[in-house]
């Protein structure tokens, strides 16, 4: 299995739900372009529904797919026959990983407590058969409890809680639940925060970045990650300010 790389001196570049900008959300299709972009990762979000762990941002099918209500409501087959665009299907999380595991960073975003529950098991096992790597996953979350319980059932897994609003705790709550990184909206963004943040050995990495512009200014503040929709337009960039 390839190693995963990193680029030290430009922040990471993670396609967010994938190369959300080009191919639908959370879909094999936009994770395959992430690939062939040469993104350093990819963010993903899953719930648990019927004992699989499904990639899928919404609790309710309507935006993403060809579906109606709530994603709990139906059985999986149903599921697993909506269009998630372009005629992609609602992927299961171990599809994912045959895809991409062990050749770029691979974000784990826990939405539901299932999701938390489920996830060791699913991770032990990918490790166990080498399709991914410790050093190759992240798995986040809004919720902190989620992230405690994973703290306690996958050692050795690097662990980030997401903040959307400032508050004064954030990098308090980030050593308590031993993270290695806070993940934070791009308003979070601060000097006096990153600085903190490194100074106390945790990574920054930064959502949704979408343009070169955000990109820049975060890249001057030495954030060590970004999440792009787009990392076609970032990754062109990254690549014309190496010249
Ligand atoms: O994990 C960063 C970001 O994806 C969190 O927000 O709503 O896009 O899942 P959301
Ligand atoms: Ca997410």
């Amino acid at each position: 299995m390839a190693a995963v790389t990193h680029k030290p001196s430009l922040p990471a570049c993670f396609a967010h739900r994938g190369a959300a900008a080009e191919f639908p959300e959370n879909t094999l299709p936009a994770f395959r372009r992430a690939l062939e972009l040469g993104a350093d990762g990819i963010e993903l979000d899953v719930r648990l529904v019927h004992q699989r762990l499904l990639v899928i941002h919404d609790e309710t099918l309507d935006r993403t797919t060809s579906g109606t209500g709530s994603v709990y409501a139906r059985s999986l087959a149903s599921l697993r026959r909506l269009d998630a665009g372009g005629g992609a299907r609602i992927p299961y999380l171990e599809e994912v990983i045959e895809l991409v595991g062990g050749r770029l960073m691979l974000n784990i975003e826990i939405k539901d407590d299932g999701a938390a529950a489920m996830l060791p098991a699913t991770i032990s096992r990918a490790l166990r058969r080498g399709m991914l790597e410790p050093s190759g996953v992240i798995i986040s979350s809004f919720n902190t409890n989620h992230v405690r319980r994973l703290r306690n059932e996958l050692p050795g897994i690097a662990l980030a809680p997401i903040f959307s609003h400032q508050r004064q705790d954030l990098l308090k709550i980030a050593r308590e639940l031993h993270a290695s990184a806070l993940h934070i909206h791009h308003c979070l963004a601060q000097p006096e925060l990153i600085a903190a943040a490194h100074a106390a050995q945790l990574a920054v990495r930064v959502y949704t970045v979408n343009t070169v512009q955000m990109y820049e200014r975060l890249r001057n503040l030495k954030v060590d990650a970004v999440f792009t929709d787009d990392p076609r337009r970032l990754i062109t960039a990254m690549r014309r300010r190496r010249r």
